[in-house]
């Protein structure tokens, strides 16, 4: 996957690139944090004619989406250091189909966000408008037995409460209080050590040691901030934020029904040989999470969170393993997060519960002048 990760990391510059210049700015997700009105995509960039009326930090993760939809890198619609430039044909064709895909929706769904980019693209550029052959494996789609009902859906408080179970009972939630871990983080074939503080409401620092310096992402219960050598820690937008600090309280033991406003059953999946049940997570005026349980242990195998763009959801998974006693509490020593641009897994080797942890390490770092500290890096 060396070609993916080169794929990751030429991304993450360009994505830094544009977020230099918006430094500073806090664009409110979907409400304004501090009494400010966002502020929208028209008043930060130079050529938005589309996107008009989107919070200004939606932009990037809308391209982030798109890009992830047709299977292409920036640079197939945008002239490198000029995003505001239209000199590419893919980026004028792009409009007319953020336009059309606008329209479907308002047309047929509602203008609910039914059809995305994705659902024609489905990661090329050149949708397929013909069916494919039969392969040689084909077998016709089976009907279920007439008069064979599926099997009814458990509740949601068997779901949650058969975990709960799993994880060491009503008295292992809250327990955790703050947790601090070390082992290696492995991505493209190379493996990189790294040290994850976790703190109740929603703080956490993970300090990767690369071979140039430290790699950090991190939130201090409110803002989120990545840093990376030489260059100055940059913010996090406010859906990457929100889905950190979920990472945080899911890695201590989470009360779901105190997280959610309601847990809601769908049909189960297969991940795997594994049989699971699923539950989606609601929150007001976010996207649901999207959890997946281990139908025989209970355990909380897999959570998907999303980020709304105007034109679809970007996934993140995180698949969670090797779960392990601590503290009279099972955590996952190991999981992988994965998003359309990559994926990396995190082994822990060492942990410990419960340890003083100061909360300096979670607030982003004031730019010493002269000296630049971290910087962006996803
Ligand atoms: C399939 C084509 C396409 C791809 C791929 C794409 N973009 Fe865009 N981008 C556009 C279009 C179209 C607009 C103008 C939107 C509008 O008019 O509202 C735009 C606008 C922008 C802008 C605003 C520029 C300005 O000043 O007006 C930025 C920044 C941007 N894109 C960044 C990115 C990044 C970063 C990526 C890669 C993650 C990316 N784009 C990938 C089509 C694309
Ligand atoms: C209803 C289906 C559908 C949807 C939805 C859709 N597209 Fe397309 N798109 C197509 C088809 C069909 C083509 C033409 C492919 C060809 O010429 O072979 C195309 C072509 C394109 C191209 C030109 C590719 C090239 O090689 O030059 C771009 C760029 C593009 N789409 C971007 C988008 C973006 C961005 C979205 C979401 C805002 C989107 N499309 C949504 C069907 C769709």
């Amino acid at each position: 996957m060396s070609n993916g990760r080169a794929k990751g990391i030429r991304l993450a510059g360009v994505v830094s690139a544009v977020l230099a210049g918006a430094i500073g700015l806090y664009a409110a997700w979907h409400a304004p944090m501090d009494g400010k009105a966002p502020k929208m995509a028209e008043e930060q960039f130079k050529n938005i004619q589309v996107l008009k009326g989107t919070p200004a930090d939606q932009v990037v993760p809308t391209m982030q989406f798109i890009s992830a939809s047709l299977g292409v890198e920036c640079e197939f619609c945008h002239v490198e250091h000029a995003f505001d430039k239209d000199d590419k044909k893919p980026k004028q064709f792009a409009r007319n189909m953020m336009r059309m895909t606008m329209a479907i929706n308002k047309d047929n769904f509602e203008g609910h966000l039914e059809v995305s980019c994705n659902t024609c693209h489905r990661g090329s550029s050149k949708p397929v408008s013909i069916p494919a052959i039969a392969d040689e494996n084909f077998k016709p789609p089976m009907e279920a037995p007439a008069g064979e009902k599926p099997a009814a859906l458990p509740s949601a408080n068997d779901v949650v409460g058969k975990y709960v179970a799993a994880v060491g009972g009503k008295a292992a939630i809250g327990k955790l209080q703050s947790l601090s871990e070390k082992g290696s983080m492995t991505a493209g074939g190379k493996q990189i050590p790294i040290e994850i503080y976790t703190k109740a409401a929603g703080k956490r620092a993970s300090i990767a040691h690369m071979p140039n310096g430290e790699s950090i992402t991190a939130v201090d219960g409110h803002a989120g901030w990545l840093g990376s050598p030489g260059r100055p820690a940059r913010d996090m937008n406010s859906a990457e934020t929100d889905g950190y600090k979920l990472d945080a309280t899911f890695a201590l033991v989470p009360n779901l029904e105190q997280i959610f406003k309601e847990l809601r059953v769908v049909q189960p999946e297969k991940l795997g040989d594994r049989e699971t049940n699923v539950v989606l997570g609601i929150r007001d005026g976010m996207p649901p999470v999207k959890m997946n349980f281990d139908k025989e242990t209970g355990l909380l195998v897999r959570m998907t969170r999303y980020t709304e763009t105007p034109f679809g959801r970007n996934p993140v998974q995180v698949d969670f393993a090797d779960y392990r006693e601590l503290a009279g509490a099972k955590i996952p020593y190991k999981w992988t997060l994965g998003r359309p641009s990559g994926r990396f897994t995190i082994q822990v080797d060492q942990a410990q519960a419960n340890v003083s942890m100061d909360d300096a390490k979670f607030v982003k770092p004031a730019a010493p002048p002269g000296a630049p500290q971290g910087g962006p890096g996803h």
